[in-house]
């Protein structure tokens, strides 16, 4: 059993150094930055939202990402997410939810059930997909969206294509699935390393949902969903111009979090991360100037990110880096001549690291520690875990 899970609750009013460790710290100020931020721009914008809830998989931070039911859809990668927002559809706070991934045939039975308290979205990119929803025979067609790929090459059909066009004319030709919109997503957009390249990328998505849409009537209502988070970071930057039938939205995942990856794309701050890693320093070796740290593979993943080498980055000294790692070891060492480990750390120091992807770190854990600014713990946030 996970130590956290069962003395969380122990460590609320206590400052992060009293943390065992390993420990996730989400910092409370920095995610309702992040958050009120997005919200601005998509309010700005007079435009749909619909947060991915794979992040930090918690209740707590899916109802601020939907402004307490300002915005009513989310989307989900794991069925474990779905079951996870349950509740707040029982509020009042959410209407739809988005299975985020094309649909495999043994998840059907339980999506069939979970429609029966939330609206449930499914995604479509191949008309194999459709054959399925026919035979699994819903009493009620199933709402979709059909997937654009628009660079990721992940998911989606390609845009403009010749299977666009027949897998739009074979769900509308079913009785089994009803066309909602039209989806992408820009995963690749997490290589821009300016505004302008993040800003050239919404543009794409923006283009390749509006052609698809064109496959339809005009008199159709579709919603056209653009996004991640690279993009949407610079969403107030788009110049919108939709035909009359067709609503946009955008969706988003990391943003509330940011991590080691989004600050390299330059379009947020090293201060924006809203997660550290709290580990110790379990040994030091002035022969090869490195010393040794209780968070590995498991707590920090093996992401890497452009601008900081490594799999973690030590706050306050960003020139260490964890250059190594085992499933729980981390070996950390400098990118500067001259530093020197042994006067850096020594047996039993805390450190604090940044980490390069948020969504698979925080995965790992089965708490999160939710600080205020005096990096005091005011909350836990116990996550959504397996599938
Ligand atoms: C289908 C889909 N939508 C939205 C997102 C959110 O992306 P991001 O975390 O970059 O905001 C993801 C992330 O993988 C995704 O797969």
């Amino acid at each position: 059993m996970d130590y956290s899970l069962e003395h969380h609750q122990s460590y609320i009013g206590k400052p992060v150094s009293d943390l065992p460790t390993p420990s996730l710290i989400i910092s409370l100020p920095a995610v309702k930055k992040n958050v009120e931020i997005l919200h601005k721009d998509v309010e700005g914008l007079g435009i749909r939202f619909r947060p991915h809830v794979k992040t930090l998989k918690a209740l707590e931070v899916t109802r601020m990402m939907l402004g307490e039911g300002k915005h009513r859809a989310v989307v989900a990668s794991t069925l474990a997410e779905i079951r996870g927002v349950l509740p707040l559809a029982k509020e009042g706070l959410l209407d739809e939810c988005l299975y985020g991934l094309p649909v495999v045939s043994s998840y059907l039975p339980q999506l069939a059930e979970l429609r029966k308290s939330l609206r449930i979205l499914l995604m479509v990119d191949n008309e194999q997909q459709v054959s399925l929803l026919e035979k699994f025979g819903a009493d009620q067609p199933w709402d979709i969206f059909i997937k654009i790929d628009v660079g990721t090459h992940r998911a989606g059909v390609l845009a403009g294509s010749s299977a666009l066009h027949s897998l739009v004319k074979r769900a509308e030709a079913s009785n089994h699935a009803q066309i909602y919109g039209f989806y992408c997503h820009a995963g690749h957009s997490y290589a821009s390393r300016t505004s302008e390249q993040a800003q050239q990328t919404l543009s794409e998505e923006f283009s390749s949902v509006i052609g698809a849409s064109g496959l339809l009537p005009a008199d159709r209502e579709l919603v056209v969903s653009i996004g991640s988070t690279p993009t949407a970071h610079v969403v107030s930057s788009l110049k919108a111009q939709l035909p009359g039938n067709t609503k946009l939205e955008l969706h988003a995942g990391n943003f509330p979090a940011n991590d080691l990856q989004q600050v390299s794309t330059s379009l947020v701050q090293i201060q924006d991360q809203a997660v550290r890693i709290a580990a110790e320093v379990c040994s030091v070796y002035p022969e090869r100037n490195e010393a040794l740290i209780n968070a590995g593979a498991i707590a920090l993943s093996k992401e890497v990110s452009p601008n900081y080498p490594g799999f973690g980055t030590v706050v306050g000294k960003l020139d260490w880096g964890v250059i190594r790692v085992s499933q729980e070891h981390g070996i950390l060492a400098s990118s500067k001549t001259g530093a020197l480990a042994d006067k850096e750390f020594h047996v039993g120091q805390r450190v604090y690291l940044y980490c390069n992807h948020a969504c698979i770190t925080a995965a790992a854990f089965y708490v999160y520690y939710v600080v205020d600014a005096n990096d005091i713990v005011v909350a836990t946030w116990i996550p959504w875990k397996g599938w």
